[in-house]
């Protein structure tokens, strides 16, 4: 009988770098991407059994309790992207500060939320890591690296992320499409497959978290009244496991400002994602699969312009029909 095979990501990767003339240096910070993501995956799989499914004690910069895999799967990212040389940057969501690495030859900033949905940790239940990457400017006008890394989404040259522990990689390359990996017997991600996120109505389902719907503006209500009972509902409580399912089935994730709470403090006009690594990340991984993402004014996620590196943003994010909608809806 012959044997089988199927492409490497890797074997994708190179030949997509060829094909444009580019360097090999992209495929040597991925394969630090990769690594840290298989051994967060092997954390994530033991992690009940070795005690790493509880919190850690602390409070992040964003206010949040850190879970122990939120800072074992930071540590993993940290400890593989500053070994490769590649990369000048980083922001990472546990991290108070920009990470220095190799500033001066450094060639990518890495924006990175290391464990994606935290509250499905101690459930064991699905998470993500997901990463978006620029690059540094290249064309010998030297403006400092160090100055350099706050970009727009639409900056990006790619974006990622992986569903942890479902073995599961998805890749947005600039202009060239999102595609699916997935890890085989010898954990080598393998078979690329080009997502396209449907038009049709048909198979598209809604993601957001619906306990929140009475502290949304009047016109996300609004919209939502019209729209909730037209589609399949599902919510993980992880964007990059509620995004993994759109981007196969279409429709719209969500995370809206909140501004009808009672209490004052817990309004947030800003919404709750963070634009650099979790909204951004989203938005090109969409826009590459044909689709659209827009904040609560109507702006598009990836024109965003970064003035801090834990900034939050509104997200809306999906199929291109049901964002221009929503567009409409949220003007009027
Ligand atoms: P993180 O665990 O990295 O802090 O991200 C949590 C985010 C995101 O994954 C998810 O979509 C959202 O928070 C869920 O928020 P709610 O629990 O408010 O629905
Ligand atoms: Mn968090
Ligand atoms: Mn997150
Ligand atoms: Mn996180």
């Amino acid at each position: 009988m012959p044997v089988e095979f199927e492409q490497t990501f890797r074997n994708f990767l190179m030949l997509h770098q060829e094909k444009h003339n580019r360097t090999y240096h992209f495929l040597i910070l991925m394969d630090s991407i990769i690594a840290a993501a298989k051994r967060i995956e092997l954390y994530y799989r033991t992690g009940a059994l070795k005690g790493n499914l509880g919190v850690a004690g602390s409070i992040n910069i964003q206010g949040e309790n850190v879970m122990k895999m939120d800072d074992i799967a930071n540590e993993i990212v940290l400890h593989y992207l500053a070994s490769n040389k590649r990369v000048i940057q980083v922001v990472s969501e546990e991290c108070d500060d920009i990470v220095d690495m190799n500033k001066e030859g450094g060639r990518y900033f890495v924006y990175f939320d290391p464990l994606d949905g935290s509250s499905n940790v101690s459930h064991g239940l699905p998470v993500g890591f997901m990463f978006g990457i620029a690059k540094r400017f290249l064309d010998g006008d030297m403006r400092g690296p160090e100055d350099y890394h706050l970009r727009e989404g639409s900056e990006y040259i790619a974006a990622g992320m992986f569903v942890i522990p479902t073995g599961m990689f998805t890749l947005a390359l600039r202009d060239a499409g999102c595609w699916r990996f997935h890890s085989d017997e010898t954990s080598t991600y393998v078979k690329p497959v080009q997502l396209t996120m449907p038009d049709n109505p048909k198979t598209w389902e809604l993601s957001f978290n619906a306990g929140n719907t009475n502290v949304f503006s009047d016109k996300v209500q609004k919209w939502i009244g019209a729209n909730l009972n037209k589609y399949k509902f599902r919510y993980i409580g992880a964007l990059a496991g509620d995004f993994h399912r759109l981007l196969s089935n279409g429709g719209l994730f969500m995370y809206p400002a909140i501004v009808n709470h009672p209490n004052p403090k817990e309004n947030r006009p800003q919404g709750k994602l963070r634009l650099l690594y979790e909204a951004n990340v989203a938005a090109f991984m969409c826009r590459e699969a044909g689709g659209d993402a827009i904040d609560e004014t109507g702006t598009r996620i990836l024109d965003l312009k970064p003035a801090a590196h834990h900034q939050r943003t509104t997200l809306y994010v999906g199929s291109k029909p049901i964002i221009d909608d929503l567009a409409a809806a949220l003007k009027a």
